[in-house]
């Protein structure tokens, strides 16, 4: 059974509830749901299977408690675990939708980890996303402020897919 840590940062609770969705679908316990704002890089040891997690804010940029803790995230050896994003974000600002997803992607790939979770929804309505790279966006993107009727589909869709794939 692959031990499954769910990290995320989210300012006003969006995020963190979703993390908690997504932690009683996968049956993941409450003491491996993680807000980085409380947690340090080095608590991801323990887990073969990362479930990370941020909201955007500004313009494409990552949700404030990430900055820290991506620092010390990104020198890690994280080669044989595997990570999933997701995070929320408001499909309006247009250019920008979901950015911290592409930030958090392309900063761990020197870690060696493998990502899994890239999911082509359905529905979205915006120009560009700096999570959509080589043509599929790198993680699950919702967007609860919205379409927030879409999200439990969402959802259900991309954790069996990540289910499939840890
Ligand atoms: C000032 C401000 C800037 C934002 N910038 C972006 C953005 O660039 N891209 C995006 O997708 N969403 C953006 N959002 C939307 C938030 O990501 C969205 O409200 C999200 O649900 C917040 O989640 P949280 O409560 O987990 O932090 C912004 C929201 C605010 C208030």
């Amino acid at each position: 059974m692959k031990k499954i840590g769910i990290f995320y940062g989210s300012s006003t609770g969006m995020t963190a509830e979703v993390a908690q969705e997504i932690a009683k679908k996968l049956g993941v316990a409450d003491g491996d749901v993680h807000d980085v704002a409380k947690s340090s890089p080095s608590d991801v040891a323990p887990y073969d299977v990362l479930i990370l997690g941020s909201s955007t804010w500004g313009a494409g940029e990552l949700q404030d408690d990430w900055y820290d803790f991506l620092d010390g995230l990104e020198v890690l050896e994280l080669k044989g675990k595997k990570i999933a994003l997701f995070g929320c974000g408001d499909e309006s600002m247009s250019d920008t939708f979901c950015g911290a997803l592409g930030e958090l992607y392309n900063r761990l790939q020197k870690t060696g980890a493998g990502f899994v979770g890239y999911f082509n929804a359905e529905g979205y309505d915006f120009d560009e996303s700096p999570a959509f790279i080589d043509g599929v966006y790198v993680g699950l993107l919702l967007d609860n402020v919205n379409k927030e009727e879409l999200t439990e589909n969402r959802l259900n869709e991309w954790v069996a897919k990540v289910k499939s794939e840890i």
